[in-house]
C-alpha cells in the first residue's frame, strides 16, 4: 500500500500525486519507473518518475486519464491508498556531460523530464527544455523545468505562447541556431517519432523513452517487445530509454493499438458503473 500525500489536478486530463514510498525512493534514479496498481479489480500501469526525494521517501507521478486505470486514479485523494507500487523497474537515463542538450517534453512526458533534466543539470550540461501544448492554458510544467533549465522554449498549436507550431520546429531551429549534442523525448510516440527524424539528418544522439503496452514490467511476459536497430527488446528491462533513430516506430504504434477494442468496453463499463472493473 502507498498513502497518497499530495495531489493536484494540473489540467482536466492531467493530474500529480506525491505518494509515500520510502523503499523505491531509497533507490530510484531519474529516467526509471514503477508499475502499480489502484486496487484489487485494476490492471498494473507502468507511470515513469517525475520526482524522487530519497530523503522524504516519496515519489511524484504524474498521470494523464486515457482509460479505466488512470481514471481510477485520478480519482484518488490525499489519505487513499494504492494498492501496490513495484519499482524501480527499467534503467536509468544515462547522464553524462554531454555539453548543450535539448529536453522535449510532450503530454504527460515534461514531468519526467524533471528529474532527468536536472540530473543532467548537475552534470554540467546546458540544459534547453522545449515543451508544446495545443493552446498556452495546456502547458505544464514550464516553471518548474525553468529551476534548472538555462532556457524554456514554448511551442503551441494556436500561437496562444512562444512559437506557433510545433515543438519539432522550435527543436530544428535550435539545432542550427546554437547547436544541440545530445536530444531526450518523452510524450506520444507520435512526438518521439518526429523528433527523432528532426535530429536523424543532423546526427545528434536521441534517446526516447518509450511506452509500449507493459504488464509484469520485469521482462517475463513479452507484452513490452519494441524493435530497435532490427533487434528485439522489451521495453521493461532493456529500457524504457532507447536509442530513437533506431526504433520501429510503425510496429510500436500498432502494438499499442492491439486492445483497442477491450480498452473501449472498460471505459464504457466504467463510466456507466456497471462493474467496478471490466478488465
Ligand atoms: C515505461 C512507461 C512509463 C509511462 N509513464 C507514464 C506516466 O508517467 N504518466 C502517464 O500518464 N502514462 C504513462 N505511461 C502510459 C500509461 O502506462 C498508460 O497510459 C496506462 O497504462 C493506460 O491505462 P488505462 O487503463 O488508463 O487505459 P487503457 O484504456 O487500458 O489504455 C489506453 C492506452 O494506454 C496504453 N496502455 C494501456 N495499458 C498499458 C500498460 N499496461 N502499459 C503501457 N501502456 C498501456 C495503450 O496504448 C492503450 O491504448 C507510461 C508507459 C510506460 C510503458
Ligand atoms: S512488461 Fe512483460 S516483458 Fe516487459
Amino acid at each position: 500500500m502507498a498513502k497518497i500525500l499530495e495531489k493536484q489536478v494540473l489540467r482536466s486530463d492531467l493530474v500529480t500525486a506525491k505518494i509515500a514510498a520510502p523503499e523505491i525512493a531509497k533507490s530510484a534514479k531519474a529516467g526509471q519507473f514503477v508499475v502499480i496498481r489502484v486496487d484489487e479489480h485494476g490492471e498494473r500501469i507502468p507511470l515513469s518518475l517525475a520526482a524522487i526525494n530519497p530523503e522524504e521517501g516519496t515519489l511524484g507521478l504524474i498521470v494523464m486519464t486515457v482509460g479505466v486505470t488512470s481514471s481510477k486514479f485520478a480519482a484518488l485523494n490525499v489519505g487513499d491508498e494504492v494498492l501496490d507500487v513495484a519499482g524501480p523497474m527499467g534503467h536509468c537515463t544515462p547522464i553524462e556531460n554531454y555539453g548543450r542538450v535539448a529536453l522535449v517534453g510532450g503530454g504527460f512526458g515534461a514531468a519526467p523530464m524533471y528529474p532527468i533534466g536536472k540530473a543532467l543539470k548537475a552534470a554540467g550540461n546546458t540544459v534547453t527544455s522545449i515543451i508544446g501544448a495545443r493552446s498556452a492554458d495546456l502547458l505544464i510544467y514550464e516553471k518548474e523545468l525553468g529551476e534548472f533549465s538555462d532556457q524554456v522554449l514554448v511551442s503551441t498549436d494556436d500561437g496562444s505562447k512562444g512559437h506557433k507550431g510545433l515543438v519539432t520546429e522550435v527543436l530544428k531551429d535550435e539545432i542550427e541556431k546554437n547547436g544541440v549534442d545530445w536530444v531526450m523525448a518523452i510524450g506520444p510516440a507520435i512526438m518521439m517519432k518526429f523528433v527523432s527524424l528532426t535530429t536523424q539528418p543532423y546526427n545528434v544522439k536521441t534517446f526516447v523513452s518509450l511506452n509500449p503496452i507493459m504488464v509484469d514490467g520485469t521482462g517475463m511476459c513479452g507484452a513490452c517487445r519494441v524493435s530497435v536497430g532490427g533487434k528485439t527488446m522489451f521495453g521493461c528491462t532493456d529500457g524504457p530509454d532507447f536509442d530513437g533513430h533506431q526504433v520501429d516506430w510503425d510496429l510500436l504504434m500498432s502494438r499499442q493499438r492491439s486492445y483497442l477494442d477491450e480498452e473501449k468496453v472498460a471505459m464504457e463499463n466504467y463510466q456507466c458503473n456497471c462493474v467496478p472493473s471490466a478488465k
